[in-house]
């Protein structure tokens, strides 16, 4: 026993971030020009009004490198100096090999392992607690953990139920040792009964690439978004409060909460579940849609350069996707 609460670890904390974002601007009025839906729908349904999309060329580990490259710059550490690259995504490269072992052999970063880490749109803070219990375990002391996404790849470009709510983007944090300790408190969950809601049904072993499923376009994503939305906001609020009471703190204690970045209302609803006043929350999907799991370490990196997020401050960050999944961190921002 060391004494401290369950999920709480020292020796951990994030020391660098990059970010890297398409630049073309897909706007909702673009999105009503094919499909039946308009920028007012979209935008008092989820608070989406534009979203970025890579460029024909671009896949989810050149999106990844490009954050990568921007944290390893900003940390001066030589990507030789990595011990442990993971990219947690749900739109790799391919099926295999790792998106994670494409990305670390671009980077030069020789030395370290690779893998790819799939847990919907909880994947970055999943990856966070990975690479923080790996660092404050003393097995490593440069993890590098990328949420990247090319989801305009797996959208159905005629389905308006899922395709208005997604953009592509990509975020990367260095994880390294501390000797003060950031506070690390992590809560991950899953329900699995809750699969059918969220999730591309063919092109792996269940059901295998063929002409039926291409025909009956089964590798696009498929979702139920009155279910996931029941979900997200009961998840998101629980999850706050478990992590929290674990650490022996209150929202209130709180200087910004971060949540995945799926819709405004799920955002409002939990926040308002929560007590946290609005200037506690950071939301940012108005301008970049759901981007899965980049879209906490963007919200970072635009909270962090206009001043809302601040050296010391306590940074709550909370995921919820397919799986379903759900997970949140609670550290002591320190850049
Ligand atoms: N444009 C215009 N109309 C649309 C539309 C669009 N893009 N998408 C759906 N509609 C229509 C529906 O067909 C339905 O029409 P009907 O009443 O004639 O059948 C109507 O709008 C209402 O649809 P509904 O699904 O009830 O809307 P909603 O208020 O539940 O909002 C979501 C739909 C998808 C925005 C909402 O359920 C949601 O955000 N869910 C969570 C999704 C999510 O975050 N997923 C990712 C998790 S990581």
């Amino acid at each position: 026993m060391t004494g401290l609460p369950r999920g709480k670890v020292r020796g951990a904390r994030i020391a660098a971030l990059g970010v890297y974002v398409p630049e073309r601007v897909l706007t909702n009025d673009e999105l009503s020009q094919f499909l039946d839906t308009s920028d007012e729908w979209i935008s008092t349904r989820t608070g989406i009004r534009e979203r970025h999309i890579a460029r024909i060329d671009q896949a989810t580990s050149d999106l990844a490198v490009e954050a990568a490259k921007q944290a390893l710059e900003r940390a001066a550490v030589d990507a030789g100096e990595l011990d442990l690259v993971i990219v947690t995504t749900i739109t790799p490269d391919m099926v295999f090999p790792a998106t994670a072992s494409i990305v670390a052999h671009r980077l030069g970063a020789t030395r370290a392992g690779a893998f790819d880490l799939e847990a919907g749109c909880t994947g970055f803070v999943y990856g966070l607690a990975v690479a923080t219990g790996f660092v404050a375990a003393g097995i490593y002391r440069n993890v590098l953990v990328i949420g990247s996404e090319v989801l305009s790849r797996s959208l159905d470009w005629e389905d308006r139920t899922t395709s208005v709510l997604f953009g592509d983007g990509a975020g990367a944090v260095l994880v390294s040792p501390t000797e003060n300790g950031s506070i690390f408190s992590f809560d991950l969950g899953n329900d699995g009964s809750g699969a059918e809601y969220l999730g591309m049904p063919a092109g792996g072993s269940r059901l295998p690439a063929s002409h039926h499923t291409v025909r009956d376009r089964q590798h696009y994503m498929k979702m139920t978004g009155s279910e996931v939305y029941k979900f997200a906001i009961r998840a998101v609020a629980d999850s706050c409060e478990k992590v929290l009471s674990d650490a022996g703190l209150t929202p209130q204690d709180v200087n910004l909460f971060v949540p995945h970045q799926a819709n405004m209302r799920i955002i409002e609803a939990a926040a308002k579940r929560l007590g946290f006043k609005p200037e506690q929350v950071f939301a940012n999907l108005e301008r970049y849609g759901n981007t899965s799991c980049a879209s906490i370490p963007i919200c970072l990196e635009e909270a962090w350069a206009s001043g809302r997020l601040q050296k010391g401050d306590l940074l709550l960050m909370t995921g919820f996707g397919a799986g379903l999944t759900w997970g949140s961190c609670l550290t002591r921002w320190d850049l």
